[in-house]
């Protein structure tokens, strides 16, 4: 009983975090985009270590960090080149979609128990 209240306890703390992002279209947005060719085929081992790990993360951090280049210099906003030109064109709900496909993929970064 306890573990069944462990496990559905987890379910809905995961789905909270995906709440509001489509994956399939985040996977597709990704895709589509260079993303991969700094953070890494799967998200998880970045092509160098000055691109940080993106899968596994929380969504919600995702998508702040994302709007936050595309907001670029500023309140509330990070300046980063390489990043910028990524972000521009995508709408808020592109990045909540892109922000729960990184989420939901494999990591290191999270202890699975
Ligand atoms: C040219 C290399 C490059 C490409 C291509 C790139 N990124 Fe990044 N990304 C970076 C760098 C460098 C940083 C760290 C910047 C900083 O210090 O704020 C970063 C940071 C991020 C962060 C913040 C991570 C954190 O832990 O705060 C997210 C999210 C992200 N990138 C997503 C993406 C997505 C989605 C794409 C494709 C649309 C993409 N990146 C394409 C280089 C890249």
């Amino acid at each position: 009983m306890k573990k069944l209240m462990i496990a559905l306890f987890c379910g809905a703390v995961s789905l909270s975090a995906t709440a509001g992002g489509n994956i399939a279209n985040g996977e597709a947005l990704v895709k589509k985009r260079t993303c991969a060719s700094c953070h890494g085929a799967d998200f998880n081992k970045p092509t160098n270590e000055i691109y940080p790990r993106l899968a596994g993360q929380h969504a919600d951090y995702l998508k702040h960090a994302l709007i936050a280049y595309k907001r670029g210099d500023g309140p509330y906003g990070r300046n980063n080149s390489s990043m910028a030109s990524n972000v521009a064109d995508l709408s808020n709900q592109d990045m909540a979609d892109i922000a729960a496909y990184l989420h939901s993929l494999p990591s290191d970064l999270v202890l699975k128990r």
